[in-house]
């Protein structure tokens, strides 16, 4: 995710904006880049790794005491080295974290009075509108543009004009470090405390202007001054870099109101689905993928065959592309795939485009090889998912299938207004059962030693067993499967009896009763179950050993807030069993062999 350091003081800039670009080095980024200013403003980026600018000759010519720097995880444009920031336009440069959600009007509207835009992103805008608005005062044309802007700005802006820094904070956090006669800026506290505990915290539409002389914080809509706390930061470097979770996964579960709403950002609108993808003359759908995100798939074949009625495969990857499938150019392949990089998923996309077969990437990492091979694409915008095991990804993948699902109804006439509203309450639902985290952890404390597992659901909550399974066996080690719920008669209920353990994702959904009986089966032959429930009634009471309770989602995405307590659920687990929880044993974040 991208990162904002910036510097003014006595000391040289350039050497404390590379460090702190390295501070923010473990948020994942693909291009980095710093400006000084010294009688000009001076740019210097590049795409890879921080240590790479570091060693660029241009780099250590760099002199200034003032200068702001970033750290790009690509969303708009390709991570190369014309859409790293800082951007310029003539008297200002600037760096923002964030999405702004109408650069394409915006763009067209300063193109029209004649800037000129050299790069692919959306943050470019903000330079050029900001030059366009600017009358005198930096600050004033920062509120003025921010004003014309939708969407979510982190920003640090340097002017030619004047030996000063101007912040932003719009629904991307920043940080004024205040040291001793210097300040520094951050999104991120962990740059900042290597220099100083003493930090202001921006709050949501507040600007402030850095100078040598000190710092001063306005509210951006009134104009009025305000007089922000010096907070004490107590926390060490490694609570910083995880937000203060004990690890990246529970980070990253707890992210998910957040990055589910962004995956959403902009794409549901007054005028339907905003998603570029030509869905015109479709006939199928072949979803491709490997592990959890082969999951996301199987729920994604639920989603669209059920909401736009279009029939929908789903292959694991490494299975599709040596089983000679058959395609054709009215096939849409989507590829489902995190990393962007999985060695399957890559060589089933390249068979689907060698045959004709139109294709569509669902990816996380901007950049990366399945995003550049695709003909079109949704990208997750999750942000960096640094622990092994899938949370955040995968509940984006639902939200973007979601999406897709609804964009083919909406292209054959159907009404979307309901599923449009399910999809975006999504976050907030999200948010509550993550309060149940504690809850989960003393269920946890209850099976911590046993040796299997059964997941059993229902619908899209089938494949959420299947997920469910996957994250307690790969981080916990505890032998876990997943079924349809009716399925068990045919097989797996030989194992049940006190040893084997069953986890029922028995929300309310047309096959509830169903799902009941199925609990009474392993009930009755002495299994002990877990029960996930949107309401409690008098028979799952008498049959449920323990109740976890979410809130009710409609049948087609109850499965984004069922998913929470499976992952909550692993995770107590595997910690409470002493486990390395963000790197499981014999697994890898990004498989690039077959
Ligand atoms: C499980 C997990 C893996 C990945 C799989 C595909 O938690 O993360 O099963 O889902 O390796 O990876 P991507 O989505 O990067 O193609």
């Amino acid at each position: 995710m991208c990162g904002i350091f910036g510097y003014i003081g006595s000391q040289q800039a350039c050497p404390l904006l590379i460090q702190g670009l390295e501070r923010l080095e473990y948020r994942g980024y693909d291009s980095a880049g710093v400006c000084v200013k010294d009688i000009d403003l001076q740019v210097v980026k590049q795409e890879g790794r921080v240590g790479d600018l570091k060693q660029l000759p241009s780099v250590s010519k760099l002199k200034g005491t003032l200068g702001i720097a970033h750290t790009r995880w690509a969303t708009h444009g390709a991570p190369v080295k014309k859409n790293a920031h800082p951007h310029l336009s003539k008297s200002f440069a600037i760096v923002h974290n964030g999405i702004v959600e109408n650069h394409g009007t915006l763009r067209l509207m300063l193109e029209q009075e004649g800037f000129e835009f050299v790069s692919d992103t959306d943050s470019e805008v903000l330079a050029h509108l900001i030059e366009h608005v600017y009358a005198g005062d930096v600050v004033s044309a920062v509120s003025q543009a921010l004003s014309l802007v939708e969407g979510a700005v982190g920003l640090a802006v340097l002017s030619q004009e004047y030996d000063s820094i101007v912040v932003a904070r719009r629904g991307s956090p920043m940080i004024i470090g205040v040291g001793k006669d210097e300040l520094f800026i951050s999104s991120d506290a962990a740059a900042v405390l290597p220099h100083t505990r003493s930090v202001v915290y921006l709050k949501e539409g507040q600007i402030a202007l850095l100078s040598r002389s000190g710092y001063e914080v306005v509210d951006a809509s009134s104009g009025v001054s305000v007089h922000p706390e010096v907070e004490r930061i107590s926390w060490t470097l490694e609570h910083i870099e995880k937000g203060g979770y004990p690890h990246f996964m529970l980070k990253e579960i707890f992210e998910q109101p957040r990055t589910i709403a962004e995956a959403l950002r902009g794409r549901l609108t007054d005028k339907g689905v905003q998603l570029s993808v030509d869905v015109s003359g479709v006939e199928r759908i072949v979803i491709v993928a490997c592990g959890t995100s082969w999951h996301s798939g199987l729920i994604g074949k639920y989603l669209i065959e059920r909401l736009a009625r279009v029939p929908v495969e789903v292959d694991y990857a490494s299975e599709f592309r040596y089983r000679e499938p058959v395609l054709s150019p009215k096939d849409l392949v989507v590829v489902i795939s995190q990393s962007g990089e999985t060695a399957d998923t890559l060589a089933a996309l390249r068979l689907a485009k060698r045959v004709g077969a139109k294709t569509l990437g669902l990816v996380n990492v901007v950049g990366s090889t399945i995003a550049r091979e695709v003909d079109s694409g949704i990208f997750l915008r999750a942000g960096p998912e640094i622990g092994v095991a899938s949370t955040k990804a995968f509940t984006s993948q639902v939200a973007c299938l979601s999406l897709l699902a609804l964009k083919l109804r909406e292209d054959k006439g159907m009404p979307i207004a309901r599923f449009a509203a399910e999809l975006l309450s999504l976050p907030e639902k999200v948010s509550s059962v993550l309060e149940l985290s504690e809850s989960i952890k003393k269920l946890a404390e209850e099976f911590v030693s046993e040796k299997n597992f059964l997941y059993l659901g229902r619908g899209t909550n089938f494949p959420l067993a299947l997920e469910g399974a996957l994250k307690l066996k790969e981080i916990s080690y505890i032998h876990a499967e997943g079924y349809p719920a009716a399925e068990m008669k045919h097989g797996p209920i030989a194992l049940i009896d006190e040893h084997m353990p069953v986890f029922f994702i028995a929300t309310k959904d047309s096959s509830y009763e169903k799902v009941v009986s199925n609990m009474q089966e392993v009930r009755s032959r002495g299994g002990r179950i877990v029960a996930l429930v949107s309401s409690v009634d008098a028979e799952v009471s008498k049959l449920a050993d323990h109740i976890i309770v979410v809130p009710y989602a409609s049948e087609e995405l109850s499965v984004v807030v069922n998913a929470i307590p499976l992952q909550l659920f692993a995770y107590h687990v595997a910690n409470l069993k002493g486990l390395d929880v963000d790197k499981p044993r014999n697994l890898a974040k990004s498989v690039t062999v077959e």
